[in-house]
């Protein structure tokens, strides 16, 4: 019988290979052999050490590539600052017209560009046809109307300046889409380094913005492996550096950068869940399982690798997916009729390889159905591991292959602890019939994208991003916009803040002998509190004279302030009505304190009365400021082509130290605070050194407010000390840092244990009088969104 009557007699799928000529012959005009797009030239030295680029799923030899070190990175940075400056001038139209063309020349040469990204990477074609090239054709189109229309809708912003972005394997050219179409849409200059698995299309990319004529520098391409991405963002002259790999080089690299001034923004990895409720129509969520764990062979940084499944229809759903995946076909890539492809790598392969076994040696029950995997390539079958504990690894770390862990729950309130139970937050996905329960989870999922009833949906007006060690800043949609520029105003300084001599203050001395009367106490969970360690210190009027002690605050209160402000989470679920009645109350009750909290003032600054009243005045204008935003920072409703409503919440970061300067002790204290309450984040506060007292007198201010306890807590001492337990404290989220330079980088470099937001004015003085030292810049530092999927219809 022949093979083709068989295929008719089983109605099983054929080959459908789709031609890898058009790559090939691409691939042979250049001898296989690629060098770097340096200031609109290719540049092939002689001197540079080589790499192969391989096909994974054959073994064979795609092209050789050549590492970029320091002598092409001085030479691009340069390159990029010139071109930059003029780049920006364009009109936003002038710009549009680049993006467009780029958008025109993807979409026209999309098939090659597919069998290329395919061959490169593994991943199967059909995937690189329809869902990575035209995904990344949108992300060019949808920032080509964002150049047209950004001096329109975004005046009071600029361009962050010259980008350094680095791209993993996975998604080659959706990645780079993803950085680099916002990036030049606001006049930022490109330095991009993709994956030295697949710098493929990238190159290609390079060539297509060569033919549009995009003028030289603006953007260049540097291939390399991991040294060339160190050196990169070592490298002096970045405004910002753009991430998207693994977190344990994210961390890295926020360690590495800790001295610079350049934003960061890093896309990390995840180990999202993917829960299953008894009245879920379990036909889609299978088929929703083989979309988050087997699309690109689960090398996914949000693939729904953790199954939760509700007790009552585990064993059904683990039938239905046996029965599935018994139907699922591994092999050549550019097969149109394969599910699955090739891992990217021997070394992705082994490092699956390893992880499923250390897991399955842990307990869980391992299954994978009968499938021949070709003998040659990176393959791995798909895999179901049942029953796997919650502490397993194959639960904890982020796999990146096509494996998907189950466990079960009972009760919504357990599957939410399950699906919270991780380091991670990049995604989460909900299956239920029951919309009202899905919607009442999603907003308490730390994720920064949660899907209801669908899974691994991505488009450009959408952020994408996530919670906790995932990551910070949002790629696509507004939010994605944003992190491409920085406001024209700001109210940060040239000038550089210098703590006083901490030493000349005062020396601490023990409550012993002390006049204990005067001491003022740290607010720690609503209650008045003294120091744990027993170690006060005088604080003196501008006169000379004693205005009173203060405490030396210690690891154990930084402590125990932390768990007080864990505990006050239903602050964060308070609705914004709530918040905003709270902060007009605190500015009422704050100006009953006028004359006080003037003469206090006057008395520890020497300051004129006219001064102290203006700073006293701003304060609760302040108050009221954000007592009329707390309400009005709502979220957005995105409306992709996929016909899905995704409304986006603006959610508070969770717990937030607030480390605040000496200069305008009152007014820079609540500048601090009123922002990151008004969101809804419980905050630790480290009191001016200098003048701590005058946070101590707005405690009574506080507590008759009705601020709940452990909202605020406040703590006085050396902010070096404040900050080194603090930065390093696994539960909090976030850090603001506005004092010395010394301070901001010792925060930056210890805040990557549980990558936690630090946000700084980089050691300048910050003019608090000024309109910039308010309003929605700092409430968006002190929260991270949240977009919801939600399709409709039958
Ligand atoms: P990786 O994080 O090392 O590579 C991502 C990119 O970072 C590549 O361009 C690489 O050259 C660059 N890079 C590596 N070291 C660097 C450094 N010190 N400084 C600057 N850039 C550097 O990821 P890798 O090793 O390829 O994959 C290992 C694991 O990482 C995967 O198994 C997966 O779990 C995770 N991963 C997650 C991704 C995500 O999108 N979340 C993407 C790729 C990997």
């Amino acid at each position: 019988m022949s093979d083709l009557v068989s295929l008719f007699q089983k109605l099983d799928y054929g080959p459908a290979p789709e031609s890898d000529q058009p790559a090939k012959q691409w691939l042979e005009s250049h001898n296989h052999s690629f060098g770097f797009y340096l200031n609109g030239n290719w540049e092939m030295p002689e001197d540079a050490e080589l790499f192969s680029v391989e096909n994974p799923a054959t073994g064979e030899q795609l092209a050789t590539c050549r590492q970029a070190g320091s002598r092409e990175i001085t030479q691009a940075l340069s390159g990029a600052k010139e071109a930059q400056l003029k780049w920006e001038k364009l009109t936003g139209h002038q710009r549009s017209k680049y993006l467009y063309a780029l958008a025109r020349e993807m979409q026209q040469h999309s098939r090659v560009i597919s069998v290329l990204e395919t061959l490169d990477n593994g991943k199967p074609f059909r995937e690189s046809r329809d869902i990575d090239i035209p995904l990344a054709v949108r992300h060019f189109y949808y920032h080509a109307g964002w150049a047209q229309l950004i001096e329109e809708e975004y005046p009071q912003y600029s361009a962050t300046g010259v980008v350094g972005q680095i791209i993993p394997w996975n998604f080659p050219l959706l990645m780079l889409a993803w950085k680099v179409a916002p990036a030049l849409a606001c006049g930022n200059t490109v330095l991009l380094k993709p994956a030295e698995q697949t710098p493929l299309t990238a190159i290609w990319f390079a060539e297509c913005c060569h033919r549009i004529g995009l003028p030289a520098g603006v953007f260049q391409l540097l291939t390399g492996d991991g040294r060339t991405g160190e050196e990169l963002v070592c490298s002096k002259g970045l405004d910002k550096i753009a991430f998207t790999g693994s977190t344990s080089v994210g961390k890295r690299i926020r360690k590495l950068t800790a001295d610079s001034n350049s934003k960061l923004t890093l896309e990390l990895g995840g180990k999202s869940p993917f829960i299953v409720f008894e009245d879920a129509d379990l036909d889609a969520a299978v088929e929703g399982v083989v979309d988050a764990i087997w699309l690109n062979q689960g090398e996914v940084c949000c693939a729904g690798s953790r199954l939760l499944l509700q007790e009552s229809i585990a064993e059904k759903m683990v039938g239905k997916l046996k029965q599935r995946m018994q139907r699922l076909r591994v092999g050549n890539p550019l097969d149109k009729a394969i599910d699955i492809g090739s891992l990217v790598s021997k070394i992705q392969l082994e490092r699956v390889e390893r992880l499923t076994a250390e897991g399955v040696k842990t307990g869980a029950t391992l299954w994978q159905p009968e499938i021949t995997l070709p003998d040659k390539g990176c393959f791995f079958a798909p895999t179901l591991v049942i029953d796997v504990d919650p502490s397993s690894i194959l639960a904890q770390e982020e796999i990146f292959g096509p494996l998907v862990a189950t466990m079960t729950f009972r009760t919504p309130s357990e599957a939410l602890e399950l699906a919270n139970n991780s380091m991670y937050g990049l995604a989460a996905s909900i299956w239920s019939e029951n919309i009202n329960q899905a919607l009442y989870l999603a907003p308490s999922l730390q994720a920064g994208v949660v899907w209801v009833n669908c899974t691994n949906q991505f488009d450009a007006a959408c952020g994408f991003g996530g919670y906790r060690e995932s990551g910070y800043g949002r790629e696509g949609g507004r939010e994605g916009l944003l992190e491409y520029m920085k406001p024209k105003i700001t109210a940060i300084t040239d000038k550089k803040l210098n703590r006083p001599d901490i030493q000349s203050l005062g020396r601490t001395t023990t409550l012993e002998g002390s006049e204990i009367h005067r001491t003022a106490k740290f607010f720690i969970g609503g209650k008045q509190a003294r120091p744990d360690g027993g170690t006060v210190r005088p604080v003196w009027n501008k006169d000379g004279s004693l205005a009173g002690t203060v405490g030396q605050g210690n690891r154990k209160d930084l402590r125990n302030a932390v768990e007080a402000a864990q505990k006050a989470s239903s602050w964060s679920k308070s609705s914004g009505h709530l918040r905003a009645q709270i902060l007009f109350y605190f500015a009422e009750n704050l100006s009953l304190r006028r004359q006080e909290l003037e003469t206090r003032l006057q008395q520890l600054i020497g300051c004129e009365s006219n001064e102290a009243k203006q700073e006293v005045d701003c304060s609760i204008q302040r108050c009221f400021h954000y007592a009329a935003l707390a309400d009005k920072f709502e979220g957005a409703l995105h409306q992709p082509p996929q016909g899905m409503l995704v409304p986006v919440l603006n959610e508070p970061l969770g717990v937030i130290g607030l480390i605040s300067p000496d200069e305008n002790p009152l007014l820079s204290f609540l500048s601090m605070l009123l922002p990151s309450l008004a969101v809804g984040n419980r905050s630790i506060v480290i009191s001016s050194y200098s003048y701590p007292l005058i946070a101590n007198d707005l405690i009574q201010v506080m507590e008759t407010s009705d601020i709940p306890a452990g909202v605020v807590n406040l703590i006085s001492g050396n902010p070096t000390e404040m900050i080194e337990t603090l930065a390093a404290h696994e539960d909090l989220d976030g850090i603001w840092v506005f004092g010395s330079q010394g301070e901001v980088r010792q925060a930056k470099r210890l805040s990557t244990g549980n990558l936690k937001r630090v946000w700084s004015s980089e050691g300048q003085v910050v003019d608090w009088y000024s309109s910039a030292a308010q309003g929605r810049e700092w409430l968006q530092q002190a929260s991270q969104s949240k977009n919801i999927w939600i399709p409709f219809g039958e």
